[in-house]
């Protein structure tokens, strides 16, 4: 009995998010986030649908950085209905207040891990990097000189990425290193001064792509 309640609760919350979706511009982009984040997490689930998916990253993972991913993409809708369906769901799932994603373009597949005290602040991020928590991307000095990041790239606990610098595809950044040169693709930098040590290990590369074995 509580198990069918618990279900039919679910399924009212999760309505307003599902409707949302449904009329948002970014739908595509969000189904992607989606699929990476369920990729990345790894863990068993049953069904496959969108619907499906989402309630698991929503409930059974409790993800509040995926939420923080979602109303990122949805912005600020124009219309009084996609406005109001907004503010409900953020008192629904509340996004997590200490990750603040301030970047306008960010390709899909975005996960963020443990995302306290992460800010995003950056010219462009590609596609379906993987940040962690106490990580800074941004300005270094003056206004706008602000890195862009490329794809599959993995940014890990602590990193601070800082300045007009581009950070090449499935690049590296170990922990609590400080970044503020280029980055080649494929490369691991480490340390602060952050230097890059070598290409990126077999290891560290497919934590990035998310071709994680089962
Ligand atoms: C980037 C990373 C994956 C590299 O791991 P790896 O490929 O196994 O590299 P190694 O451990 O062989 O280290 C290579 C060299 O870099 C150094 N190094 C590695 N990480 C470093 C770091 N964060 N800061 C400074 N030096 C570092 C090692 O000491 C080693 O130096 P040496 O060759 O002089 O001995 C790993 O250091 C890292 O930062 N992992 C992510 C941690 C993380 O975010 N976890 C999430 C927790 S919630």
């Amino acid at each position: 009995m509580i198990q069918v309640l618990r279900k039919l609760t679910r399924k009212m919350e999760l309505y307003p998010l599902r409707l949302l979706l449904e009329r948002s511009p970014s739908k595509a982009m969000i189904e992607k986030d989606i699929h990476r984040w369920i990729l990345m997490h790894n863990r068993p689930m049953s069904g496959s649908s969108v619907p499906e998916k989402l309630a698991w990253l929503m409930y059974a993972m409790n993800l509040e950085e995926f939420r923080n991913v979602l109303f990122y993409r949805i912005g600020t809708p124009t219309k009084f209905l996609d406005r109001s369906l907004l503010s409900l769901c953020k008192t629904l799932f509340p996004p997590r207040g200490t990750l603040l994603l301030a970047t306008s373009a960010i390709g899909p597949g975005l996960v963020i891990m443990h995302g306290f005290g992460t800010f995003v602040d950056a010219e462009k991020v590609g596609e379906n990097c993987l940040i962690f928590q106490d990580v800074v991307i941004g300005c270094k000095n003056e206004k706008n000189d602000r890195p862009t990041i490329g794809n599959y790239v993995h940014i890990s606990v602590g990193a601070k990425v800082l300045g007009n610098i581009t950070i090449g595809d499935h690049a590296v950044i170990a922990a609590n290193s400080v970044v503020t040169k280029d980055m080649p693709p494929n490369s691991l930098a480490v340390g602060i001064p952050a230097r890059i040590i070598r290409n990126a290990g077999n290891r560290a590369e497919y934590v990035a792509s998310g071709d994680i074995p089962a």
